[in-house]
């Protein structure tokens, strides 16, 4: 497949399903360009948790925002899935997705409303998810390996609150696209997820060559 054609992975799934450790080893396999949509959406939250009007901060944003190691706590998960629910957050930063998703060469998008809302035409669709007892398991070790103090109950209670808030939306809610294939990681390796992605990613190059 020539690499000057766009080729677009879309994969969404709730908190700490396992969708960000797939895309970014689809996106090495195959070469292809990663970009984590939930950090703009943290990006913007950090940015009104700083006092800035929402939908001026999702206009106002720049790549460099998203470089803040500051986005990945739990504080700033919360804001985002409240500031994810404006639909003037969700429009302005619509084009900046929509522009990655068409460069040439491929691209894998990764969040809540790729498959439905910002890539519909996507050549590949993933739905990851899992239990929300293992998705807290896991975000918590995450948590704890990085000497964040949380405890497991905490992590559950902010995925169940972001799933909620995420799954209840008028705009773009999270929920999978009717074309998409559903992986659910929760008895299964991250490993084995990767290769059933990278298996599905190949079958649909081989078909449009
Ligand atoms: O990494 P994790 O799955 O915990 O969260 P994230 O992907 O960084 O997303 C943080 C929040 O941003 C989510 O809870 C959603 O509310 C929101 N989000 C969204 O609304 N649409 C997206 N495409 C990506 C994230």
């Amino acid at each position: 497949m020539s690499v000057t054609r766009s080729f677009t992975v879309a994969i969404d799934g709730p908190a700490a399903s396992g969708k960000g450790t797939i895309s970014k080893a689809v996106a090495a396999h195959f070469g292809f360009a990663h970009l984590d949509t939930g950090l703009l959406y943290r990006a913007v939250a950090a940015k009104v948790l700083a006092g800035k009007e929402p939908a001026q901060a999702a206009r106002d944003l720049v790549p460099h925002d998203l470089e803040d190691d500051a986005l990945r706590t739990s504080l700033v998960a919360q804001e985002a899935s409240k500031v994810a629910v404006i639909p003037e957050v969700r429009a302005a930063l619509l084009d900046f997705q929509r522009s990655f998703a068409a460069r040439a060469g491929g691209a894998v998008l990764d969040g809540r409303d790729i498959g439905t809302v910002i890539c519909p035409d996507a050549q590949v669709k993933l739905f990851v998810t899992a239990s929300a007892e293992v998705r807290a398991r896991r975000r918590f070790a995450e948590l704890s390996g990085k000497g964040v103090q949380i405890t497991l109950d905490e992590v559950l209670a902010d995925v169940q609150a972001r799933d909620a808030r995420d799954m209840g939306r008028a705009d773009a809610p999270l929920r999978a696209a009717v074309d998409a294939v559903t992986i659910d990681t929760t008895e299964m390796a991250i490993a084995d997820a990767v290769a059933a992605a990278v298996a599905m990613i190949d079958a649909k190059r081989e078909n449009l060559i």
